[in-house]
């Protein structure tokens, strides 16, 4: 497959009203394949009046045949979606992969996700319910799930497919009118995406999609008086931007701002269930997941096997280009690179260097990789420890009893997920309890998985769920009516 030849849209035009039409700038922005470093196309430089634009088709698509639709029928839309994503997934994964930087394998289980979103909220479009409530005699009581209106997302760049197919999924089943802004280093697969929304007869404006800097595009959706929730996955600084914008028209904001997590191990762990997922759960898309197990906090009676193991682990893992499918893609662009290389610069500086992969003599020299690296004894309070490199870098912790162990699990800012590695029954019970975190794997970690999950963080790693049945409440209100009858 080359680009041009799956690019089946002009990737330079916005998608408005069920239309793809030119933006207001009428410029571009160039994009790179991060494998190779070379400009393959353009996408269209929205602007703040495209946004405007987006909006007003989405209250007109509310106010049309969108807003009337029953809700089975907005599960069976989705539910075609959801079929077409999967007999375009090879096309989708392709775009994604070359836009990304990601292994064709992660690729495609990024297009079957996002069928797999779409799947499940077609089930569930109907099945959201109000209650009635016992109140006094001579009245009836009950409540409404009703659509936020229209529903602003702002999606990151390192797993479109499948932010897009949480939060616009979500959303299209509860009834609102969305748009959509992917982020300006990966806007293919969201574009191509509109032609599937298309085609599977969703009402215009029921989904527009609008390409552009975060500064503009972004800013714009964010603060417009038009617009009643916003979705945002990216970094805690535009979170913050996001939801001071959104606080001044008083709407609620979804924030999923990435973490530092921790993957616990304890001594009495099953090593040979756990060695792999140790050193994927970080792994995946290169490190640059929002759930990625970043620190890895290890009792000290295994710490050593534990060290000489996931070392062992790295000295094989490989990183080339997309195409060739190795444990590592590039990172998806040059300024990545430069963040990750320097907190890797820092380490090398301050630590010890447990294991280390390597990039391949074939890897173009214009491609953004980076190899990864583990630290060892790595201090809880150090940056590495610390900040979201968003990178492939894990440090390895050590700690002595179980209260350590939490103590330092819960010591960042953040507080996204969290894996637990232990037989005792007692021991995964009290630390679900006590880690402050969204979600919690015990024997086992899925960075990114799990359609049917909760999904949020607590502290700096943001507040609302996407995500499961959950997300549902998320982009919808409540109404209670009151009704007096004698
Ligand atoms: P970012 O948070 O700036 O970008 C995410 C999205 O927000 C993009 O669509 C971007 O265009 C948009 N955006 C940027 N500025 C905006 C503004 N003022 N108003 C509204 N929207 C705006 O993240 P960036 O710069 O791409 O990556 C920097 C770091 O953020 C990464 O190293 C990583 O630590 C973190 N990050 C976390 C993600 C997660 O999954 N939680 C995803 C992407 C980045
Ligand atoms: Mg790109």
């Amino acid at each position: 497959m080359n680009i041009q030849q799956s690019l089946w849209f002009d990737p330079t035009m916005i998608f408005i009203g069920g239309a793809r039409c030119r933006p207001g700038s009428d410029s571009t922005i160039p994009v790179e394949n991060p494998s190779t470093g070379e400009v393959i196309c353009a996408i269209g430089r929205g602007t703040a009046a495209d946004v405007d634009a987006a909006v007003t088709a989405a209250e007109a698509a509310l106010e049309g045949a969108w807003g009337r639709m029953p809700a089975v029928e907005r599960g069976r839309i989705l539910m075609r979606m959801s079929q077409l994503v999967l007999a375009r997934a090879e096309e989708l994964a392709f775009l994604e992969s070359t836009d990304v930087g990601k292994p064709m394998k992660q690729a495609r289980n990024d297009s079957t996700a996002l069928a797999r979103y779409l799947e499940f909220y077609a089930g569930a479009a109907d099945k959201v319910h109000g209650t009635t409530i016992p109140y006094q005699d001579g009245f009836t009581v009950y409540t409404l799930r009703e659509p936020h209106g229209v529903t602003g997302h702002i999606i990151p760049w390192n797993y479109p497919l499948q932010i897009l197919g949480r939060s616009v999924g979500a959303a299209l089943a509860m009834g609102n009118a969305c748009v959509l802004k992917p982020a300006e280093d990966a806007s293919l697969s969201s574009l191509a995406f509109a032609s599937i929304a298309a085609e599977a007869g969703l009402p215009a404006g029921a989904l527009n999609i609008v390409t552009g800097y975060g500064a503009e595009v972004g800013a714009a959706l964010s603060e417009h008086p038009g617009v009643h929730h916003v979705s945002f996955t990216g970094s805690v600084g535009t979170g913050r931007r996001i939801q001071e914008a959104a606080a001044r028209n008083v709407v609620p904001v979804t924030l999923e701002l990435g973490g530092k997590s921790p993957h616990i191990v304890f001594d009495d762990v099953d090593l040979e269930a756990a060695l792999p997922t140790l050193v994927g759960a970080c792994m995946q898309a290169a490190g640059q997941t929002c759930s990625a197990a970043s620190r890895v906090l290890v009792q000290r009676g295994i710490y050593d096997e534990v060290r000489r193991r996931m070392a062992e682990v790295y000295q094989g893992l490989e990183v080339g280009p997309a195409p060739d499918n190795r444990d590592l893609g590039p990172l998806v662009s040059k300024r990545q690179k430069e963040i990750v290389s320097s907190y890797i610069a820092l380490g090398k500086q301050d630590l010890a260097v447990a294991g280390e992969g390597r990039i391949r003599d074939d890897a173009p020299a214009a491609g953004n990789y980076v190899a990864p690296v583990l630290f060892a004894e790595v201090p809880p309070d150090h940056r590495l420890a610390q900040e979201e490199i968003f990178g492939p870098v894990q440090v390895l912790i050590p700690f002595d009893t179980e209260a350590d162990a939490i103590r330092i699990a819960n010591g960042t800012e953040y507080g996204l997920v969290a894996g637990v590695w232990t037989r005792d029954g007692g021991r995964q019970m009290r630390l679900a309890r006590k880690l402050n975190v969204g979600q919690v794997f015990i024997n086992n970690y899925g960075a990114g998985g799990g359609i049917e999950l909760p999904f949020g963080g607590v502290g700096k790693s943001g507040h609302g769920r996407e995500k499961g049945f959950e997300a549902l409440y998320g982009f919808s209100r409540l109404k209670t009516v009151t009704a007096s009858h004698g």
